[in-house]
């Protein structure tokens, strides 16, 4: 499996993650759920109405963590948006439950990739793994 595979399963596995964007000097962290591996580079969902949305277009910078069976992942990067029909949709198809909220047409709807990311699994019983992507 590839590394970037490895972090949208575990991503996906732990059911939620807590995505921190920036506000000027002020953190923000909300959970998250939607994951997926559009065209080799990882994807996440939102709305472009939510301040998370509008934290990410002023600051690209965001760092996601889960936990799961001992483990954490910590991923750091940039998330970039994609406004293509195409990665909207594929988004969408992965969670049927957000198509009563979302469409791949509206206004709303956004999909955002990691660029330049740095994942590592953390564990108390062994040393952190670093993968890029
Ligand atoms: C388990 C769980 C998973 C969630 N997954 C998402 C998600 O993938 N995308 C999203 O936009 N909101 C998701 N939400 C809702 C956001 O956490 C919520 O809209 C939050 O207020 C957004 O942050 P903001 O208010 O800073 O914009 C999820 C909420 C929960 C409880």
């Amino acid at each position: 499996m590839e590394n970037i595979e490895r972090v949208c399963k575990f991503l996906d596995n732990t059911g939620t993650y807590y995505l921190a964007t920036v506000e000027g000097d002020q953190p923000r962290v909300r959970p998250f759920g939607t994951v997926a591996v559009f065209e080799g580079k990882l994807y996440i969902q939102t709305g472009k109405i939510k301040p998370v949305s509008k934290q990410l277009q002023a600051n690209p910078k965001a760092e996601i963590c889960a936990f799961a069976d001992g483990t954490w992942l910590r991923v750091a990067g940039k998330l970039i948006r994609d406004d293509r029909i195409e990665a909207k949709k594929y988004m969408l198809d992965q969670y049927p439950s957000l198509q009563a909220m979302y469409s791949a047409e509206d206004d709303n709807t956004e999909v955002l990739y990691f660029e330049d990311a740095t994942a590592t699994f953390s564990s108390f019983t062994a040393a952190p793994r670093t993968v890029n992507f």
